[in-house]
């Protein structure tokens, strides 16, 4: 049953990705330098160098208060649920995109070299997207989820 459930939110993620794709303004823009981001051992986030969504300031609703481990697959897009309302948590399964919930938060794509096991944050109110950096520590993050 959870090999059936990965397998459905990978599809659902791929084809979420596929749909960015094709729809995306950003992903194909230039080479924008990140300043100081902070990144996770032994993982390359080479799409943090284009991707407009990782500048966004707006911050998702809480959806858990611990992050979440998760070992991933070299080559392989992910992204990274950034507005909390999906249900393939710490993923992004394309609630963003209903229309009727007005979220503008978008996800954030991201890669890795090589084979590793990573903390995604699932608070999502790091400030080092996709990667938990502590913050969901904070006493009205540990609070705002029972
Ligand atoms: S889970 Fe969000 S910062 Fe740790």
């Amino acid at each position: 049953m959870a090999a059936l459930t990965m397998k459905t939110s990978t599809s659902l993620l791929y084809n979420n990705y596929l749909l960015l794709l094709r729809h995306s303004r950003t992903l194909y823009s230039s080479g924008v330098t990140l300043g100081k981001a902070v990144k996770a051992p032994g993982v390359s986030l080479l799409e943090k160098e284009w991707q407009r969504e990782f500048y966004q300031k707006e911050k998702g609703k809480i959806y858990d208060k611990k992050p979440f481990k998760l070992t991933l697959q070299p080559g392989k897009p992910y992204l990274w649920c950034a507005c909390g309302h999906s249900k393939s948590q710490p993923l992004c399964d394309g609630t963003h995109l209903m229309a009727q919930l007005r979220i503008r938060v978008k996800p954030i794509m991201f890669r890795v070299s090589e084979e590793t096991d990573v903390w995604l944050c699932n608070c999502k109110q790091t400030n080092n997207k996709p990667f938990c950096d502590g913050t969901h520590r904070q006493e009205d993050i540990q609070t705002a989820i029972k």
